[in-house]
């Protein structure tokens, strides 16, 4: 075997340099006090409605982007019409605020930062947008669904039903073996080391971005005494 072999069996893989290097921003995101008072019942279904809300602003630009990269030889492979959640989102949120949900809705200023960042992403730079779109979709496929059966219990929506329609992945019937697929796409991404580096850069600072909307909705909803 060569040295240029050697090189390349012992070198880390992309899936695991990513998930490495964004522990511990997990970590901080996991112990934000929006989610654990939200999935622990101490905040009413007011603001379960609200986040949902920001996920809505979120993926539809996320996906509002996706046409456009399909043929994107970096970000083109991850876009699959499976992990689509707009559709989803929306019946969730006919359900929680009615028929005229969307009248007068705004984005918290930190959503709309982070839409703007994505779409920024996805018009220049589509290591960029993988960035971004490991960070939500393989996070809902993952601890998504901890915190739809949370939501299930604590504000009594029916089973992978109307209200959390966005934690259930109809088209996806094994989340064990597509999260491994995702992980094979990330392994044979078309990018240099540096733009890997890049792209682990943008992931933290996804990471952020969501820290940033569970600050703005803690003070939107603030802990009553
Ligand atoms: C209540 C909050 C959360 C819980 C309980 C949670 C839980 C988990 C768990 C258990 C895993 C590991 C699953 C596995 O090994 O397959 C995971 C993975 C992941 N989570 Fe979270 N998470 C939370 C919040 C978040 C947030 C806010 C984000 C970012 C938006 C996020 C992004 C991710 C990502 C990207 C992965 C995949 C890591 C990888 O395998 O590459 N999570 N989460």
């Amino acid at each position: 075997m060569d040295a240029t072999a050697t090189t390349a069996t012992a070198a880390t893989p992309f899936s695991t340099l990513i998930r490495v290097a964004s522990h511990e921003k997990h970590d901080e995101a996991n112990a934000a006090p929006f989610m654990s008072n939200l999935l622990g019942g101490r905040l009413g279904v007011d603001a379960y409605v609200r986040y949902t809300e920001q996920l809505w602003f979120l993926y539809r630009a996320l996906e509002g982007a996706s046409g456009a990269l399909r043929e994107d030889p970096v970000a083109g492979p991850f876009i699959q019409n499976e992990l689509a959640r707009t559709p989803e989102l929306e019946r969730d949120l006919a359900h929680l605020g009615g028929a005229d949900w969307r009248t007068g809705l705004e984005p918290l200023p930190a959503t709309a930062a982070y839409a703007a960042r994505v779409e920024e992403c996805a018009r220049e730079w589509p290591g960029g947008f993988v960035a971004h779109h490991y960070t939500r979709y393989m996070g809902d496929l993952s601890g998504g669904q901890i915190v739809r059966d949370k939501a299930e219990k604590t504000y009594g929506f029916a089973r992978k039903s109307d209200g959390v329609r966005f934690y259930v992945f109809e088209g996806i019937s094994n989340p064990a073996a597509f999260k491994r697929g995702y992980r094979e796409l990330l392994d044979t991404i078309a990018a240099d080391d540096l733009e890997k580096q890049r792209i682990v850069d943008e992931c933290k600072r996804a990471f952020d971005f969501n820290g940033a909307v569970f600050e703005e909705l803690s003070a939107e909803f603030p802990l009553s005494a």
